[in-house]
C-alpha cells in the first residue's frame, strides 16, 4: 500500500497534497487521467487517508457490469423484484455504508443508472430495485473515468447535472509523458518491487538506456511501464540494461518478437503484419524443402537396398556408402540408359515431374550419351 503517489513532478507534488486535504471530508471526488495512471492508487489513498479508512472500500467497475443488471448490483433488490430475486439482496451502497465506494468507469454507467447515482449523491437516498421504501446511507463517493466526460455530455450519454456535480473536485492525473521526471521514480521502485517479489537482482541500466526511457511515449503510463521492467528483468537476469536490451522491447516495428503489447500507429502496424507473413513464409518453405529432403533420404535408401550391384557395375557396398548426391546420379544414369534415354517414362517411374528430372540431369551433368 501506498501512503502517497510516487514520483517528484511538480504535478504528483500538487496531486499529494490536494489529496491531503481533501482526504478527511466527505466531498465526492472525480478522478480522471489515461489508462494505467493511477486512478486506482488515488482512490485507495484518498480513503486509507479519510477518517472511514478502517470501514469498507467498495470497488466497482461500472464498466463491467452488464446494463441489466447495474442497478440491482448497485442498489440491491427486493426478493421478487424479477425472475430470479428468490432472495432480497443489499446493493454495493448498503455495503459501503459508513465507508467509501469507488465508481470505476463512470462514464460506462448507463442514463438510467445516472437519475438514481444523482440522488444518492445528493440525498445519500435510493430504494432497492423492486422497492418501497428510502434506504438511507452515508457513503463517500469516489468515482473515475478515462474518458472525456465533457464530450460524453455533448453525445448525450452522460448526463449534465451528474456532470456538474461530480466535477467540483476533480483530480486530473497527467499521463507519464507529461511528466518524464516520474518515469525514473516509478522505474526504480517498480524494480526494486519486482527484483524483490521474485528473488531477482538488478545491477543496473546504462545512462543512455535510461535517457530512451524517459523519453519514450508511455501510452499505457505507469502500467505499461510497470509491464515493461517486469519482462525485461526476466529476460535479462542478472545483466546491466543497455540500449540495445531496452529498444529491442520498445520498438515493436522493428523487432516483431517483441513480447510487450505495446499500442503502435497504423501504418507502422501494417509494416509489422507484413514482415511477419513473410518471415512465416520463408520459414514454412524451408521447413517443407526439410521434410522433402527427409522424404527423399528415405526414399534413395529403400531404392540403395533394392538395387543389385550388377545392373549399377557398382559393388553393393559401395552403393551404400554412397551420400545422395552421388546415389541420385548413378541411379539417375542407370534409369536412363535402361530405358532407352526416355526421360518422360524415368520421370513416370520415379514419380517426379518431367522438370524435375530435366532438372537433376543438369545438376548432375548427366549427358545422353553417357
Ligand atoms: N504514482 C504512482 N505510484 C505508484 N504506483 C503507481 C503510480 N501510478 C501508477 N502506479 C501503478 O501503475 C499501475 C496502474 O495504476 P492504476 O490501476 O491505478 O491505473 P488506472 O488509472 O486505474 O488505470 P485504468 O484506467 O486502466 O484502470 C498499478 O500497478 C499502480 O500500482
Ligand atoms: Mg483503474
Amino acid at each position: 500500500m501506498f501512503y502517497r503517489l510516487l514520483g517528484d513532478s511538480v504535478q504528483i507534488k500538487e496531486l499529494n497534497d490536494t489529496i491531503k486535504q481533501i482526504a478527511p471530508t466527505n466531498i465526492s471526488v472525480l478522478i480522471t487521467g489515461e489508462s494505467g495512471t493511477g486512478k486506482e492508487v488515488v482512490a485507495n489513498l484518498i480513503h486509507s487517508q479519510s477518517k472511514r479508512k478502517t470501514k469498507p472500500l467498495i470497488i466497482v467497475n461500472c464498466g463491467a457490469i452488464p446494463e441489466g443488471i447495474i442497478e440491482s448490483e448497485l442498489f440491491g433488490h427486493q426478493k421478487g423484484a424479477f425472475t430470479g430475486a428468490i432472495e432480497s439482496r443489499q446493493g454495493y451502497f448498503e455495503m459501503a455504508d459508513t465507508g467509501t465506494i469507488f465508481l470505476d468507469e463512470i462514464g460506462d454507467m448507463p442514463l438510467k443508472t445516472q437519475v438514481k447515482f444523482l440522488r444518492v449523491l445528493e440525498t445519500g437516498e435510493f430504494m432497492r430495485v423492486g422497492g418501497n421504501k428510502n434506504i438511507k446511507v452515508d457513503v463517500r463517493v469516489i468515482a473515475a473515468t478515462n474518458k472525456d466526460l465533457k464530450n460524453e455530455v455533448q453525445e448525450k450519454n452522460f448526463r449534465e447535472d451528474l456532470y456538474y456535480r461530480l466535477r467540483s473536485i476533480n483530480l486530473i492525473i497527467p499521463p507519464l509523458r507529461e511528466r518524464k521526471s516520474d518515469i525514473k521514480v516509478l522505474f526504480y521502485f517498480f524494480v526494486q518491487q519486482f527484483s524483490r517479489n521474485n528473488n531477482l537482482t538488478f545491477p543496473g541500466i546504462d545512462d543512455e538506456a535510461m535517457d530512451y526511457i524517459m523519453n519514450y511515449v508511455w501510452t499505457g503510463n505507469a502500467r505499461e511501464l510497470k509491464n515493461f521492467i517486469e519482462s525485461i528483468l526476466v529476460l535479462y537476469p542478472g545483466q546491466k540494461l543497455n540500449l540495445e536490451n531496452v529498444k529491442k522491447h520498445l520498438h515493436p516495428e522493428t523487432e516483431f518478437s517483441s513480447p510487450l503489447p505495446v499500442i503502435v500507429n497504423r501504418t507502422q502496424y501494417e509494416n509489422y503484419d507484413k514482415d511477419f507473413f513473410i518471415r512465416a513464409l520463408a520459414e514454412l518453405k524451408s521447413d517443407i524443402i526439410d521434410i522433402k529432403n527427409l522424404l527423399n533420404k528415405q526414399e534413395i535408401i529403400k531404392i540403395k537396398n533394392s538395387v543389385s550391384s550388377d545392373d549399377f557395375h557398382i559393388p553393393k557396398s559401395r552403393i551404400m556408402n554412397m551420400n545422395t548426391d552421388e546415389f541420385e546420379k548413378e541411379y539417375l544414369k542407370f534409369l536412363l540408359s535402361n530405358n532407352n534415354w526416355d526421360v518422360k517414362k524415368v520421370s513416370a517411374i520415379l514419380n517426379q515431374s518431367l522438370r524435375s528430372v530435366y532438372r537433376k540431369i543438369k545438376k548432375h551433368g548427366i549427358r545422353f550419351e553417357d
